[in-house]
């Protein structure tokens, strides 16, 4: 680009520009460098589990502060980018895109990516990082266990032994089809929300089942595509928000991550500048449904397709296929009565049905059966990411339940160098004990929080997190610019090899060896040469 057009493209789009400029500067400061081909990397070594963007992106953060690992990946190559790899083409972001930066280097090209452009900086970032040689694909953990010297095995011995554990499987799996009563008798389409490529609506009546983010996404699919009329049928309600960065961001600053006594302001704000003639939609008064229980749907055009009468959106109980062929027999429900309450009966007649009825959790019951104890199963434990009998276990952004905030942003870089920070520094690492303080006195914070004090949180509650847990131990102060930033990760290491030198005069188990000194020992063994089948 010569320098005229290049001014003539600030003129034109100053606020791209300076959202570029912004990605840019974020990727300059808060990037680790990527190793050099066939570099050495140090332990501690992480097994890191699954493929989707936690999962590279942590891979990346690991590599980049100069320690190795692998990554485990159930699907084949084609999967590489998780969940984002296997929807819809016109799938993409209904948060804004500077809430989903799940590496620094991302570099988004407009507020809202789709599917396609999620996808390629997923697997940019593999590439960048050199993850291509980590990367074991058709790979699916089922088991994972400690040897005799406390390094964790995945599956078997063959794919190594490893230090710490990320588990970066996700919260949406195979999708979901629940077969509905009289289903056999339907002459139409049935499809899943996320399987509409190639798929024509085109003049015909849709009825969606489900009012979640993907009856959204469904519903934004078949106006496009022109059909006659959708149904949005919903059989509880969920909160839509404005698709606007700085509203999002507002509802992000509840510092207590749960309903407050001044919950009702937002509410009623939404409910009349947003909802407006339609806050029937939205859920009613003191239905326990706060705008800080649930995760928002983030849309600003279901509204208006609904109001220029293209589409329905019908709260109420599916009662099953009609018998004769015809439709779905549905009793619609006013406003505040409950699922399965009196509703008035009536009948859709669709020519396709979208089951927008979500995805499969992906199972965790990998891991020992002691992280899910009551009552400290997740998502119930340290940090909600870490189970408080296993520190060296990170399950990064898949305990998560309901929250206002994104799965894809920074704080997956945290979370993994919260785990190299406990991994590296003994006096850094959480006591069990502690953990479950920790977790206590979140649930007492939070004991007025409707479904329990870790199925929700918000972007600021997370910061409080992070920042108290390194605040509390003064071991972690040396590292706080390392675990929130990324940067400077050499001189807390230089303490803990001098801690080291104290330890091993005063005839203490080593649990470090340093960065220099690889070839030390993990958790008591020997502290030079390998232990056996240790790659
Ligand atoms: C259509 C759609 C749109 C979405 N839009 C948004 C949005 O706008 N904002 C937002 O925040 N979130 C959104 N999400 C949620 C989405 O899940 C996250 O944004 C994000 O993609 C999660 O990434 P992940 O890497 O944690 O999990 P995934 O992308 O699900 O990747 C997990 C990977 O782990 C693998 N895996 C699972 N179990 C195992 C095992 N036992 N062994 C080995 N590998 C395993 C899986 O095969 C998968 O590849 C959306 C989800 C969908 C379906
Ligand atoms: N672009 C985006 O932002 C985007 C798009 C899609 C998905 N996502 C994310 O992906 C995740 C999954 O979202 P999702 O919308 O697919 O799933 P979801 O949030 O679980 O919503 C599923 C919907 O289907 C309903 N449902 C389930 N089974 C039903 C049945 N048998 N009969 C009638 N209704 C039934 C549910 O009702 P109940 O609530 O009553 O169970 C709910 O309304 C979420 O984290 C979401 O944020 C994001």
């Amino acid at each position: 680009m010569g320098l005229r057009s290049f001014l003539l493209y600030i003129i034109q789009n100053p606020i791209l520009f300076a959202y570029q400029l912004l990605q840019w500067v974020l990727d300059k400061v808060l990037s680790p460098t990527p190793p050099p081909p066939h570099a050495d990397l140090k332990r501690p070594k992480i097994a890191i589990i699954g493929a989707g963007l936690t999962g590279v992106s942590a891979a990346s953060h690991v590599v980049g502060h100069g320690f190795d690992c692998r990554i485990f990946e159930a699907g084949p190559k084609e999967n590489l980018g998780g969940i984002w790899s296997r929807v819809n083409n016109t799938s993409g972001l209904q948060i804004h895109s500077i809430m989903y930066r799940f590496h620094p280097s991302v570099r988004w090209e407009k507020g809202y990516p789709d599917r396609q452009q999620i996808v390629s900086q997923v697997r940019s970032l593999w590439h960048r990082y050199g993850l291509e040689d980590k990367t074991k694909f058709n790979t699916p953990i089922t088991n994972v266990y400690k040897d005799a010297h406390g390094r964790w095995i995945l599956n078997d011995a063959s794919l190594g032994r490893f230090d710490g554990i990320i588990a970066a499987v996700g919260t949406c799996g195979d999708p979901k089809m629940p077969t509905l009563p009289g289903q056999e008798h339907f002459k139409g389409k049935i499809w899943h929300s996320s399987q509409l490529d190639g798929k024509s609506a085109k003049g015909k009546r849709v009825a969606i089942i489900g009012g979640g983010a993907s009856a959204v996404e469904a519903l934004e699919f078949v106006a496009a595509e022109q059909a006659e009329h959708t149904y949005v049928l919903a059989r509880s309600e969920k909160w839509i928000i404005p698709r606007n960065p700085l509203v999002n961001g507002l509802l992000a600053m509840n510092v207590l991550g749960s309903e407050t006594i001044f919950s009702w302001i937002p509410e009623n704000i939404l409910r009349l500048f947003f909802y407006r003639d339609l806050y029937d939609i939205s859920p009613p008064r003191n239905s326990g449904k706060g705008l800080f229980t649930e995760t928002p749907m983030v849309n600003s055009d279901v509204f208006d397709l609904v109001r220029s009468g293209r589409a329905s959106w019908l709260r109420g109980d599916i009662l099953g296929y009609d018998p004769s062929g015809r439709g779905i027999s549905f009793s619609k429900r006013a406003q505040g009565v409950p699922k399965n309450g009196p509703g008035t009966e009536i009948l859709i007649e669709p020519d396709i049905v979208i089951m927008a009825t979500g995805y499969k959790r992906p199972t965790l019951a990998f891991l020992p059966e002691d992280v899910f104890e009551d009552p400290y199963a997740p998502p119930n434990w340290y940090l909600q990411v870490f189970p408080p009998s296993h520190p060296d276990i990170c399950c990064n952004n898949c305990t998560y339940v309901n929250a206002i905030g994104t799965v894809g942003n920074y704080h997956i870089g945290i979370y993994t160098r919260f785990l190299l920070m406990y991994l590296v520094d003994p006096l850094a690492r959480p006591r069990s004990w502690w953990m479950h303080r920790w977790i206590d006195m979140t649930r007492f914070v939070k004991s007025r929080a409707p479904g329990g004090a870790f199925e929700f949180f918000t972007y600021s509650e997370l910061i409080y997190w992070f920042v108290f847990t390194i605040a509390i131990n003064p071991f972690r102060w040396k590292w706080a610019l390392f675990v929130l930033c990324g940067i400077g990760k050499d001189l807390p290491l230089r303490f803990v090899e001098s801690e080291d030198k104290v330890r091993d005069g005063l005839g203490m188990r080593n649990v470090w060896g340093g960065v220099k000194r690889g070839e030390a020992e993990w958790m008591g063994g020997k502290r030079n040469g390998k232990l056996e089948g240790q790659d």
